[in-house]
């Protein structure tokens, strides 16, 4: 080990120091129920019938971590593994410093942080308790071009926080106590407008321009919160990850009417084509003088829309910016979330139609994909995943 000791003998820096230094922080601000001035709270309940990360309002950041495991990593490891990524969330998402924290003080703002996680399919092989996996890989769709460097994965780690700092140390200690279970798979990273420049509550706009986030469940005891089905997954939920490339030097060529017509909102303040004003109920039997469809026949939010609000899915779409290529053309687009309680009756019908004619694919391209079972949340005492692995 290396010591300060052996670095400088007789630095200045006392160990005792550091410590009292993140103690202090760490007492900063008052519990979950104090809430910030504009409304949101310092820190989210980590406990609870539910995980938190999914129902949560949104951070500005978030990670997708997908972990493979190594093999020998069985039931009984998978039990060890998940009862340390626990611990380590329930103390970071409190603003503590994880047991084998080499930093603590990068512990001590919370700034939100929730740490959520998921099962992929081969977990339950893994675990050797395939007779109650709830999921399977997605079927492949028309327009997907998946690469395996976004795809698959057999355990979700997703965190998401306000702060930046924050959330890159919590994913350090994640990552650095799977190490011996599971190798990384992918990280995905995301944004969205904080709270300090947009208020909460309005609708966010993705890096196309459009608002993105309109139509939501109304009911997610119904549509995403399980509560039938395997006994181990009731409270829990399924999530759809898709990484969605964005043409946005085609998108930049399409004029205003055209953008609007591919989705069927309005691009300046997102009310249906037929509506005035964002929440407006789209009228799909609206048609113009000719006779036509006033939103059209392939645009977006017909093809997409559910008209059974306990079938719709909650989507809480990321930005993501992968950089610039070497003559500044962007490589970004959307990491695409859908939380549910049912694949097969909510995400995949919606993603067939839309692979079939959505004018959407003109200007996108799903790259990556991954499905997740997410089990219920757990108590002060407990683990994530204790309901499927004790
Ligand atoms: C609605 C954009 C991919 C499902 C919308 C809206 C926009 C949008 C602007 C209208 C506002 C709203 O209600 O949120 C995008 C973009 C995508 C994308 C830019 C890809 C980069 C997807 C995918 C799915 C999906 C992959 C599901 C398979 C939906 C649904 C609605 C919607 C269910 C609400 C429809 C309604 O009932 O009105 N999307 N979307 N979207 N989108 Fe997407």
């Amino acid at each position: 080990t290396l010591t300060r000791r052996g670095l400088f003998v007789g630095g200045a820096v006392a160990a005792g120091s550091l410590a009292a230094a993140g103690g202090h922080l760490a007492g900063r601000g008052g519990g979950p129920e104090t809430p910030a001035p504009n409304g949101l709270p310092e820190r989210e309940p980590f406990h609870g019938v539910h995980q938190a990360g999914v129902s949560t309002y949104p951070q500005a950041h978030a990670v997708f971590l997908g972990l493979e495991l190594r093999p020998g990593t069985d039931r009984e490891a998978l039990g060890r593994l998940m009862r340390l990524l626990t611990d380590d969330a329930r103390r970071l998402t409190e603003g503590r410093a994880g047991l084998a924290d080499a930093q603590p003080e990068l512990a001590a703002i919370p700034a939100r942080l929730t740490v959520t996680f998921g099962f992929g399919p081969g977990l339950f092989t893994a675990a050797k308790l395939e007779h109650e996996r709830p999921l399977t890989a997605l079927p492949a769709f028309r327009t997907d071009r998946l690469e395996d460097r976004w795809t698959g994965g057999d355990l979700l780690v997703q965190l998401r926080c306000e702060d930046s700092v924050t959330l890159t140390h919590a994913l350090r200690l994640i990552a650095k106590d799977a190490r011996a279970f599971a190798t990384v798979k992918w990280t995905q990273r995301g944004f969205r407008r904080p709270e300090s420049s947009q208020e909460v509550g309005q609708t966010q706009r993705n890096l196309m321009g459009q608002l993105d986030g309109t139509v939501q469940p109304t009911d997610l005891d119904r549509a995403v919160w399980i509560s039938s089905g395997p006994e181990w997954l009731r409270g829990g939920t399924l999530v759809a990850l898709r990484r969605i490339q964005m043409n946005l030097e085609k998108w930049d060529e399409a004029d205003e009417a055209a953008k609007e017509f591919a989705i069927g909102r309005k691009i300046t303040d997102g009310a249906p084509l037929t509506g005035r004003k964002e929440h407006d109920e789209p009228d799909f039997q609206a048609a113009d003088r000719f006779g036509l469809p006033v939103i059209d026949a392939a645009a977006h939010i017909r093809l997409a829309r559910v008209d059974d609000p306990a079938q719709r899915m909650l989507r809480h779409g990321y930005n993501y910016d992968d950089g610039l290529s070497d003559d500044g053309v962007v490589e970004s687009g959307l990491l695409f979330a859908a939380y549910q309680a049912d694949l097969a009756r909510q995400f995949i019908p919606v993603q067939r139609r839309l692979a079939e004619a959505d004018l959407l694919n003109l200007w996108t391209t799903t790259i990556g994909s991954a499905v997740f079972a997410l089990p219920p949340g757990c108590g002060p005492d407990g683990w994530m995943g204790e309901t499927l692995l004790a």
